[in-house]
């Protein structure tokens, strides 16, 4: 892709990694991702809005020397992590006069992590505006977009906010902007659910924040650039405020059929009594989709056979990394089956210690199901039912 002009000598200048399939060692990217980067002219200051993956260095540099950029005063660096600073040290030995405009948090971060030497930096404090001239740039301090030190910088002139990982999306497309709604909001909710879902209040405080700004396009340093911005505020806005909804998420796995027959049971029981459920296969799921269940979900059942005398390690990848999560969740149980004995249940229980959910009377059992199991199954069910109807989870 060439740069591409949003408005008057705004560019996007980043690049498009098609075949990305995994971030950070963890996050699954079923559709790739995008590395956004801005170039914005004033009539007498250039500032470049973040830059790139270093895997995709080559791009960045190729655009900026196809729109001609002899000079870069101002390396606005958003955020500290890599996938958008990493070429920060490639575009300070292109164009040595540029500075790096962060947070002071920022720049700690991007001492340690990129050693870019103390004269480079300039900190700037919330709100504070930097002249291009002709354009206007306000810092906007947005933290715990699921790092400390993160601001969003807003182009007046324009009222385009440039959020980095704030609304963003992990998606490839040669699209500028949003066209796939459903597409754009799956992908961008995968990405909160992933990343920010944690700190959901900070998140509102960074909606609260923001709403006093008129924005016609909202740039992120992910996925494509939005243009109806209310689309992706009001969807951010029922991440993080709304109630939870009556949906169960059952992440489960079976390794001898026992729990996996308990799952179908109890999905079918709940689904009987107006539950929305929503099964994970931990063997074979993609946890970005668990994730983005989670970020409604008011209810976990996990299912787990016994292994060496505790949870199956499926098991204890879903609940430690629905602890990390911390979603809206307020109920969670437990069901599964065992040989001869051990401590899974309370073993698997000790691992939420950050929800605060109450534990609903786990079923687990011996071997296979019996009619006896299948009654505890449906008076789980029922309890679960009852529970969401008394807090009006709709
Ligand atoms: Fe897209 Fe937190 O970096």
């Amino acid at each position: 892709m060439k740069p591409r002009e949003i408005r008057p000598k705004v560019y996007s200048v980043g690049a498009i990694h098609w075949d990305a399939r995994l971030f950070d060692a963890l996050i699954p990217l079923p559709d790739g991702t995008s590395y956004n980067s801005y170039l914005i002219r004033g009539s007498e200051k250039t500032a470049l809005i973040d830059t790139v993956d270093p895997q995709m260095e080559h791009v960045l540099m190729n655009h900026l020397n196809q729109l001609g950029v002899e000079s870069v005063d101002y390396m606005i660096a958003n955020h500290a992590e890599q996938d958008h600073s990493g070429t920060i040290p490639r575009v300070l030995e292109k164009y040595p006069q540029a500075k790096v405009v962060c947070t002071p948090r920022c720049k700690g971060m991007l001492t340690d992590l990129l050693m870019i030497p103390e004269e480079k930096f300039i900190t700037v404090n919330d709100k504070e505006t930097l002249s291009l001239g002709d354009k206007t740039l306000e810092f906007i301090y947005t933290p715990w977009v699921h790092w400390p030190e993160t601001m969003s910088t807003y182009l007046r002139e324009e009222r385009i906010l440039f959020s980095c990982d704030f609304f963003g999306s992990h998606l490839a497309t040669t699209d500028l902007y949003v066209t796939d709604e459903r597409q754009a909001y799956e992908a961008a909710m995968r990405y909160y659910a992933e990343i920010m879902m944690p700190f959901r209040t900070n998140i509102q405080k960074n909606l609260e924040k923001i709403k006093d700004y008129a924005i016609d396009i909202i740039a992120t340093s992910h996925g494509p650039i939005y243009d109806k911005p209310e689309f992706i505020m009001r969807a951010y806005h029922s991440w993080v405020f709304d109630e939870p909804k009556n949906i169960v998420v059952l992440p489960y796995t079976s390794m001898h059929s026992s729990t996996r027959k308990m799952v179908e049971y109890l999905v079918e029981a709940l689904a009987q009594r107006g539950v929305t459920v929503k099964q994970f296969d931990l063997a074979a799921t993609d946890i970005g989709k668990l994730a983005i269940a989670l970020v409604d979900a008011a209810t976990i059942v996990i299912g787990t056979p016994t292994v060496l005398a505790g949870p199956h390690p499926n098991a204890v990848y879903a609940a430690f990394l629905t602890n990390a999560l911390r979603p809206k969740l307020r109920f969670v149980s437990i069901i599964g089956s065992y040989g001869w004995g051990g401590r899974t249940v309370e073993q698997l229980a000790a691992m939420l210690p950050s929800l605060k959910v109450e534990l609903l009377e786990p079923v687990f059992i011996k071997g296979l199901p019996k009619e006896a199991d299948f009654k505890a199954l449906d008076n789980l069910a029922a309890t679960i039912a009852q529970k969401h109807k008394e807090h009006h989870f709709a």
